[in-house]
């Protein structure tokens, strides 16, 4: 497996990094079973693959127990990189991103006890704030953690470039979580220069579009209501006939390299230099191994070019989004 320094840190970060939001049942499906999550990180350890993106969302901190019950007993520990601030917000059903100094100290402790680790590898806002509180506030709280070394490293996701540019004058932010893959493109609008004026580390995530790029829905899927793809309007009508469209083709590629679709679909996300890494949700060992594949394409231009040009031959049914 190929490594990739995250800027400004010690963690040398396997290209591909498995995405744990599924593990923790709860938004995906109901049939996830914790013994093949298990198996699957184990599998994805096995790859070499050596970190792991959690949230205290993803299972409300059920994805968390399954990590801890994989790696007990593993001699060598991976980095964990989890997240902060985003809570269920009582019978609503809503979460919500709070990130207030006595959420963010409370969260940050509760992550630690699930995960039975003195200190956070990577620390993630989850979202940015609905409940008004300052940037200001939030960051520089999270400098304090990692002064008082609760956290190694602070990251964040799904901020914009203006926030990132200011958030950035109160804490040591290295990372920026943020959807990236055939399928959308939006960070090479609008977030290229503050990455690059700021040396920040990317990490794509829902790189798979949330299985679409594994070629593996031949038609519109139909998905009980306890898989959030249930109301993923991306899953139908005009999206669904562009992203089944680039799929079949690279399926066509793949079989021609005789790998699976998924990771032609995730080295191309490797592949690109603004990427540190790509974050693959996986629910079962199969799948885990076959992502890992992905790091092959790291060093071959030519492919990624076939890769473009799937795209660019699909360009016209692509809906505006
Ligand atoms: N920071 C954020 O706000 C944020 C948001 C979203 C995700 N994330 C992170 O990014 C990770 C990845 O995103 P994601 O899980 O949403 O989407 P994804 O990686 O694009 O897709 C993952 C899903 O695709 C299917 N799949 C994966 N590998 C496969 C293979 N080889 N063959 C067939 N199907 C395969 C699995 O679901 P099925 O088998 O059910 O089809 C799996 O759960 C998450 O787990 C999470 O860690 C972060």
């Amino acid at each position: 497996m190929r490594t990739s320094l995250l800027p400004g840190t010690d963690l040398e970060l396997s290209v591909i990094g498995m995405g744990c939001w599924a593990i923790g049942k709860t938004y995906w499906w109901d049939d996830v079973e914790d013994a093949t999550s298990v198996e699957a990180v184990h599998a994805a350890l096995d790859a070499g693959i050596n970190w792991f993106d959690t949230a205290p969302l993803y299972g409300e901190g059920h994805a968390d127990e399954v990590l801890r019950e994989a790696l007990s007993g593993c001699s060598e520990q991976p980095v964990i990189a989890t997240k902060v601030g985003v809570m269920f917000q009582g019978a609503s059903g809503h979460a919500e991103s709070k990130l207030d100094e006595a959420h963010l100290r409370a969260d940050v402790e509760a992550s630690l006890t699930r995960l039975k680790r003195e200190a956070i590898d990577l620390l993630q806002v989850h979202w940015p704030c609905q409940h008004g509180t300052p940037l200001e506030e939030t960051f520089m709280t999270l400098q304090a953690l990692k002064a008082e070394g609760k956290v190694r490293h602070i990251g964040v996701c799904n901020y914009g470039p203006d926030a990132l540019d200011e958030l950035m004058s109160y804490a040591d932010v290295v990372s920026l979580q943020t959807p990236y893959s055939l399928l959308r493109r939006e960070l090479e609008q609008e977030h290229l220069p503050v990455i690059a004026r700021h040396g920040l580390g990317v990490l794509a995530y829902e790189p798979l579009c949330r299985g679409l790029l594994t070629g593996k829905f031949l038609k519109e899927p139909r998905f009980p209501d306890s898989d959030l793809r249930s109301r993923d309007d991306r899953f139908s009508g005009r999206f669904f006939t562009h992203a089944n469209r680039v799929a079949h083709d690279l399926g066509k590629f793949a079989r021609r390299l005789e790998v699976p679709t998924s990771a032609v679909a995730l080295g191309w996300v490797c592949a690109q230099p603004h990427v540190t890494a790509a974050i693959a949700g996986a629910k079962t060992p199969e799948q885990v191994r076959q992502n890992a594949q992905a790091h092959r394409f790291i060093d071959q231009p030519e492919a990624v070019d076939v890769i473009e040009k799937i795209l660019h031959r699909h360009r016209r049914s692509r809906p505006q989004t």
